[in-house]
């Protein structure tokens, strides 16, 4: 899958077999992997915020294998509506792509694995508002769980770049809104980007080609901003 931005869900699986290219720490000392760009973005990110030591990524890459244990074992232990509200199915889970982090506020406490504590509040904050700057979106929103599929999850922000990010956050968007946005205007500018369907010509302008995995490629025309750029 080519990019960041691709859709990932209970209607948009990734194909069989999907592996991110190249695997980094989310943090110097973590054990937890990220896709390179991504990790590279998260710690930019949290240094920013002022969260190094108080914010603590939790689940980042889970291999397939992974995620089909995690929903095998939350099924066992906590039941099936808990379950499909908070554990993707395999296959369906951004956390198989690398570009997905759960993070908690460290506090002390026993960190919850499913439902990591990531307030509203105090450095969780001052992260949520430069998320979009560093190219991460708050994914699982309160009021979307009926276009996600997926319950409010605070703690889970995936990297999506900063120009998609940047619409993402201004306009209140969920994902897969964004998408359809794009997707409904073909051939046209919404934002920094272009979406092209299946079999047609991507408009002549200099952008970065990505996949959509929703029926067409996004030709963004300003994948990272300057300033941004400097600062990763
Ligand atoms: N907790 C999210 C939905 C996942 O399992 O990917
Ligand atoms: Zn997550």
């Amino acid at each position: 899958m080519k990019g960041s931005v691709f859709l990932v869900n209970a209607s948009h699986p990734l194909p069989d077999g999907y592996v991110p290219k190249e695997l980094a720490p989310a943090l110097p000392d973590s054990s937890v992997m990220l896709e390179a760009e991504c990790a590279k973005a998260l710690q930019a990110l949290i240094a920013a915020s002022g969260g190094l030591g108080s914010i603590v990524p939790v689940s980042g890459y889970r291999p397939h294998a992974e995620q089909a244990a995690l929903w095998r074992e939350t099924l066992a232990t906590h039941g099936d509506d808990f379950t499909r509200q908070y554990v993707a199915l395999p296959g369906c889970s951004e956390h198989e792509t690398g570009l997905a982090i759960d993070l908690a506020l460290d506090t002390g406490e026993e960190i919850d694995f499913i439902r990591p504590y990531f307030p509203y509040d105090g450095v969780c904050t001052a992260m949520r508002a430069l998320a979009a700057e560093y190219g991460f979106i708050e994914r699982y929103m309160s009021g979307k769980e009926q276009v996600t599929g997926i319950s409010a999850e605070p703690w889970h922000f995936r990297y999506v770049g900063t120009a998609h990010a940047k619409y993402i956050a201004a306009h209140g968007l969920a994902l897969e809104e964004y998408i359809a946005e794009l997707a409904s205007y073909p051939g046209v500018q919404v934002g920094e980007a272009y979406f092209v369907p299946d079999g047609q010509i991507a408009p002549e302008i200099d952008g970065v080609i990505e996949d959509s995995n929703a029926g067409g490629l996004i030709l963004t025309s300003r994948r990272v901003p300057n300033e941004q750029r400097e600062k990763l």
